[in-house]
């Protein structure tokens, strides 16, 4: 019987193996035999990605003639163009009227949702939830691929340790192994059960690399970074997204280490290809090539040549290729191989996509009526939005608030629907957006009275209030004075409406354009006008709620000092509202923990749990010691840290074996008990540190999660397993290796507040 099951075993796995390189074998024929047809100009074409006006263009060019260009074949995908109708139209062009009819990419900013819009990545990452995460990627495709799309430009994946940096909205913060699981589990949802599939598109993981490490947090700025903290931390998302299975790349804007990302061989040949196997295709980030000019690599056509020769495949926008490739090829600055590899990869790309076979796969109109924000979505969404919370102060068990009496909801952000999709939303169905006002209102009626004032503006700087939105706002048109006497009008009819209420809910924070690109801020702080509106509710002496909306982690020790409590919503997505209302009614527990780690002011930063010890470690009775005069070292609020409405109480760990050998594995047991009155979910955190090594090593990391639920008085024991694997690091000679020794190995509810158990590992 044994025999016979090995047997069926092995001929399974060669008819598997047969399909596979029958499949590979069947593409290279196919496309060995379209590229015989192309010319030159037609291979380079396909390397060209182009927008146009009704699109969106992120820099500052637009693609001219696109029509022309496309039936020239001088186009290989479109740019930020959505819809059935307006894509199909397109599409004729390529495969209609263009000589050899390849059809196009569509490629579009789908990051958190594409219709029914999830909370900002920031917050989804906060549900430390990989089956969610991978099903709202799952959505998203869903909708983009039946609005027309074949092309998303996500995950990104892109560490960040800098809250200054508009851009950490996008990822999923500073962790290296949580956010390496978040890519896979992007990945895994957009590409689907197949390339093939007509709810599938091609994920794109971006910014490669190292982006989100820009100097001062200052978008697009320099990256300077050894190579042990490269391969340790940041690049472990990238391949972790590419091992997942991601068909395109993106490069990011920045140099690293002298050598812009998108004229970087190393990069792009060497670890991409070469070192990871990485066989999908690498785009440039918008009008990248062109922007080496300015890094001071020369004229368009050398930094093209440049980009080419690095890996590059496909130019965004900047048609650096379109315009100088063919001259390079002439002059023998390019060969043809180094095109035709460029090309090939890309159109591989649409093979596996099925494009060839149908290339009007994603676009069908029945499907689009079917799909784009069906109920199931949005309900989805709430579920998604309420569990992506975090709850980061609740004093005397202010929260959760009762369904009666007067509630006063009261900020710039209550009544507002577009800042509540965050950054890279366009598409979002605006008519769907639940306001603060609103959910507070669905959720109470009708027992409790809920009034309203918008108390504020949100900012009288000049620099923000341009920036309100992803392109930027007209910016504040009145005089100084008129600005002052609407503000105290304002603040004075929200005083009004709280001095008759029960309790206050102030909805503070930021606007959607205050994160996302290009939106760095020096100041991570609420803005003056709502830390005075925010002041003058607290004078009221009534409970105050504050309720968060922002991209990043702020500094709020004001705030934590005098706030009962305070809920932390990120931008929640379509059902904002309801979701906030969820929570703070406490129709759900909050379970969100945080996934950067919230700096006590701008000047500690940057502040992550997985940084190393110093010579002098802090001390507080040693003035020789690493640490601030004014500010203590911690962050305000650690990774991994979030409340609940119940407490949780953690036992002592245990481990199967204190003296582990060689490749065994260890387990770590550890009991959770509900101690509080409120059923509810918890991320256990497993952290490991290895005090002595040949290298020095973090404070401890992350290496495992669990999440929860545990009904009042119910204890649960949680199980890890760790292995060799969790040890090991990159050496000084960029080994990944486990050295053995002692390591102390951490378990509880964040990266502060720890139980430890020491094994020695042989
Ligand atoms: C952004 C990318 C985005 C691209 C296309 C760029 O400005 O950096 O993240 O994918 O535009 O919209």
């Amino acid at each position: 019987m044994k025999r016979l099951v090995l047997i069926l075993f092995a001929v399974s796995y060669f008819l598997v193996s047969c399909q596979k390189t029958t499949h590979d074998k069947e593409m290279d024929r196919f496309i060995n035999d379209l590229m015989k047809k192309m010319t030159v100009e037609e291979k380079i074409g396909q390397m060209n990605l182009i927008t146009f006006t009704g699109g969106l263009a992120t820099g500052a060019t637009i693609s001219e003639g696109p029509a022309e260009k496309i039936r020239k074949g001088q186009v290989g995908a479109l740019l930020s163009v959505t819809g059935v109708e307006i894509l199909r139209k397109a599409q004729d062009l390529a495969v209609k009227e263009s000589r050899l009819g390849i059809p196009l990419f569509f490629g579009m900013d789908v990051i958190h949702g594409h219709r029914t819009i999830f909370p900002i990545p920031l917050g989804l990452s906060c549900t430390w939830d990989l089956e969610l995460i991978e099903k709202s990627a799952r959505i998203a495709a869903t909708e983009a691929s039946a609005d027309g799309l074949n092309w998303v430009y996500s995950p990104m994946v892109d560490l960040a340790r800098d809250p200054r940096w508009g851009r950490v909205a996008e990822g999923a913060g500073e962790d290296p192994y949580l956010g390496s699981l978040i890519a896979t589990a992007m990945v895994k949802g957009y590409q689907g059960p197949g390339l093939k599939d007509s709810a599938a598109v091609m994920a794109c993981v971006k910014h490669f690399a190292l982006y989100g490490a820009a100097e001062g947090g200052r978008d697009y700025n320099t990256v300077d970074m050894s190579l042990i903290r490269m391969y340790q931390d940041y690049l472990r998302p990238y391949k972790a997204a590419i091992q997942a299975g991601a068909g395109s790349i993106m490069t990011s804007f920045n140099d690293i280490n002298g050598i812009p990302s998108t004229a970087n061989k190393w990069l792009l040949t060497e670890v991409l290809r070469n070192q990871w196997g990485f066989k999908g295709f690498v785009v440039t980030d918008y009008t990248a090539i062109n922007e080496l000019s300015n890094h001071g690599l020369g004229n368009l056509q050398e930094v093209s040549v440049l980009a080419l020769k690095a890996g590059v495949d496909m130019d965004m926008v900047g048609e650096g290729f379109l315009t100088t490739l063919q001259k390079s090829l002439e002059e023998g600055k390019v060969t043809v191989t180094d095109i035709d590899n460029a090309c090939r990869r890309i159109l591989e790309a649409k093979y596996k996509m099925g494009l060839f076979e149908d290339p009007y796969r994603h676009l069908n109109e029945a499907r689009a009526k079917r799909e784009l924000t069906k109920p199931e979505n949005i309900t989805f969404a709430r579920e998604l939005a309420k569990r992506s919370l975090v709850l980061l102060k609740n004093e005397n068990n202010t929260l959760p608030l009762k369904k009666s009496g007067t509630i006063a909801v009261i900020g710039p952000l209550a009544d507002d629907q577009t800042d509540m999709l965050g950054t890279w939303a366009f598409f979002g169905d605006r008519q769907k957006i639940v306001t603060v006002l609103q959910g507070i209102k669905n959720i109470t009626w009708p027992t409790a009275k809920v009034i309203y004032a918008k108390g504020s503006e949100l900012s009288d700087v000049p620099g923000l209030m341009r920036a309100l939105t992803f392109f930027g706002t007209p910016g504040l048109a009145k005089k100084p004075e008129e600005v002052e006497a609407e503000a105290r009008k304002m603040l004075f009819e929200a005083l009004k409406t709280a001095q008759t209420a029960d309790v206050i809910v102030a909805v503070l924070g930021e606007a959607a354009g205050w994160s996302g690109e290009a939106a760095s801020c020096s100041d991570i702080g609420l803005p003056e006008t709502q830390k005075r509106l925010l002041k003058a509710l607290i004078e009221t002496n009534k409970p105050v709620v504050l309720v968060l909306i922002n991209g990043r982690p702020l500094t709020l020790e004001w705030e934590d000092k005098h706030v009962d409590a305070i809920l932390e919503a990120w931008a929640p997505g379509t059902e904002a509202g309801n979701a906030i209302a969820d929570v703070l009614f406490g129709d759900y527990n909050p379970s969100g923990k945080l996934t950067m780690s919230f700096p006590r002011n701008a000047g500690q930063i940057p502040v992550y749990y997985n940084h190393k010890n110093t010579g002098r470690p802090f001390d507080e009775r040693n003035k020789f010691t690493s640490k601030y005069l004014d500010v203590p070292n911690d962050p305000l609020y650690p990774f991994g840290y979030g409340l609940s409405y119940t407490t949780f109480e953690y036992g002592e760990p245990s481990v199967s074996n204190t003296n582990i050998k060689g490749d065994d594995t260890l387990t770590v047991k550890t009991t959770i008990t509900n101690t509080g009155k409120f059923a509810g979910e918890e991320v256990v955190q497993l952290y490991i540190q290895d005090p002595v090594a040949s290298i020095s090593r973090p404070v401890k990391e992350l290496k495992g999660f669990r999440k929860i639920n545990l009904q009042p008085g119910e204890t649960k024991e949680i199980t890890f397993t760790v292995t060799t694997e969790d040890l090991k690091f990159y050496n000084a000679d960029l080994k990944y290796v486990r050295e053995p020794g002692d390591f102390i190995i951490y378990v509880g509810p964040n990266s502060r507040d720890l139980k430890q158990v020491k094994v020695k590992w042989e």
